[in-house]
């Protein structure tokens, strides 16, 4: 059995439970998996952590350049995030010959191409399973065990934070600023929240996603993202009474002549499995013209977890490196589809209007939106309050966002109609 040396860029949260799981599973490693894997040197340009995790000083460094120049090392595992140093370290590491396992879904969603030839380029292998879903596997299914099927979908729950607070905003009827105060005060949103509540964590990961399961690059550039600030317990509530749940949703689907992938605040029927993934947990459900749907649910974050993933990673590379075949499967995207633009999208869509409450003022909207091909499935319910105004909410039949657009356009400009007060996309699974 042939020791493979591995070097660890970052030793943050994902690289510290790499460490862990290392250490204590070395000897498994070689019964389970037939491979010997030594984690031989560490860097994080935060020399204390070297202190913090008992590593042996000689094998440490703050700087990542003196592992990627270590002849003797064979995996460069990067675990400092980013597209800034983080893709000149991968890309160095692919160059001298090393292969690479990242968690880094901002590289893989935004210079995957580059990465991947620099791999294809030098033989060797890029594995980045802990980019999605941390625990969860989902790109190795992908890319091994469903690789029969043409997938014709993929619809994910892959972002912690926001889950957790629109768990939290429908179980508890927390408004959407007092869940991400609890959320931060659980550790699981950032003091800058942005990234998780604007949907660009998702859209990073939907965009790997649909790369891997249409065989063509999607970039983080290419999926329109929104984020949830704008769902209120009122639209919840609603949500609730139709029997609906409100998910932020990472859908890439195959459509007549390219790929639909988008990133947005969903209502989902309650009965589907999907809806019933709560709290930080993460789940991605694939459908495929053989396998039909499956789900892998998980923890979609967290040292441990993500480690999983990369652990499980760099044994697979050890694996090939052990057998001298690397870079076997290496960059799919062998295709060129477009992304269909998200005024070309077809889906119901539930909108909430704050009107006069005068006679005459539903003949208005329904006119109006009639006149934009938009045809209503229901108008669910009206409310008055005690300043002459009322709710309405409508839900309409399959019709075009771009349709849907120009006729609230169109119905905010009404004398009657103080405010289009959201607008949610909804989808039949
Ligand atoms: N956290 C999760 O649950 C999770 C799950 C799945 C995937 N990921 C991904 O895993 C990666 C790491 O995330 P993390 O949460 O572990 O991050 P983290 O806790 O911030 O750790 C990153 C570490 O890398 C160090 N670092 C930054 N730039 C460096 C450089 N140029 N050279 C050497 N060290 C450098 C940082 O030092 P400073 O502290 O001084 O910046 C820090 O110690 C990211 O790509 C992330 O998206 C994370």
């Amino acid at each position: 059995m042939r020791t493979v040396r591995v070097g660890l860029i970052g030793l943050g949260t994902v690289g510290s439970g790499v460490v862990e799981i290392l250490r204590r599973h070395r000897e498994d490693f070689a019964t389970r998996a037939g491979v010997d894997i030594e984690l031989a040197r560490y860097a994080d340009r935060d020399a204390s952590r070297f202190a913090r995790l008992g590593l042996p000083p000689e094998a440490c460094t703050t700087d990542a350049a003196e592992i990627i120049a270590d002849a003797d090392i064979d995996v460069v595992i990067e675990l400092i995030g980013g597209t800034g140093a983080a893709r000149g370290v991968v890309l160095a590491a692919l160059e001298a010959g090393k292969s690479v396992v990242t968690a880094n879904k901002a590289l893989m969603a935004s210079h995957g191409q580059e990465v991947m030839d620099a791999a294809e380029a030098h033989g060797v292998d890029l594995m980045f399973e802990a980019s999605v879903g941390g625990g969860i596997p989902i790109i190795g299914p992908l890319k091994h065990s469903l690789v029969s099927n043409e997938i014709t979908a993929v619809y994910g729950i892959v972002n912690g934070t926001t889950n957790f607070m629109l768990t939290q905003m429908t179980r508890d009827g927390l408004d959407y600023a007092t869940a991400l105060t609890e959320a931060q005060a659980r550790g699981y949103a950032e003091a800058d929240p942005s990234a998780d509540v604007d949907g660009l964590d998702a859209a990073a990961k939907i965009a790997i996603l649909a790369s891997i399961a249409f065989n063509s690059r999607v970039t983080l550039g290419d999926v329109p993202a929104e984020g949830i600030r704008s769902i209120t317990p009122v639209d919840i509530a609603y949500a609730t009474e139709m029997g609906y749940v409100i998910k932020l949703m990472a859908i890439a689907r195959r459509v007549e002549g390219g790929v639909d992938v988008r990133v947005h605040p969903t209502m989902i029927r309650s009965g589907h499995p999907l809806a019933k993934v709560d709290a930080v947990y993460n789940a991605i459900y694939v459908v495929g013209d053989a396998v039909g749907e499956t789900m892998f649910f998980g923890e979609g974050a967290g040292s441990l977890p993500a480690a999983s993933a990369i652990v499980g990673d760099v044994i697979e590379v050890a694996r090939h490196i052990q057998s001298g075949c690397l870079n076997i499967v290496g960059c799919t995207c062998r295709e060129e589809l477009p992304v269909r633009e998200i005024g070309d999208l077809v889906t119901q869509y539930y909108v909430r209007l704050l009107v006069e409450d005068r006679p005459g003022v539903l003949a208005k909207v329904a006119q109006i939106f009639g006149e934009n091909d938009v045809s209503l499935a229901s108008v669910l319910q009206t409310r008055t309050d005690e300043h002459g105004g009322a709710e309405i909410v409508w839900v309409t039949h399959a019709a075009a966002e771009r349709d849907v657009r120009a006729a609230l356009d169109a119905i905010a400009l009404l004398d009657v109609v103080r405010e289009v007060a959201s607008v949610i996309r909804v989808e039949e699974l």
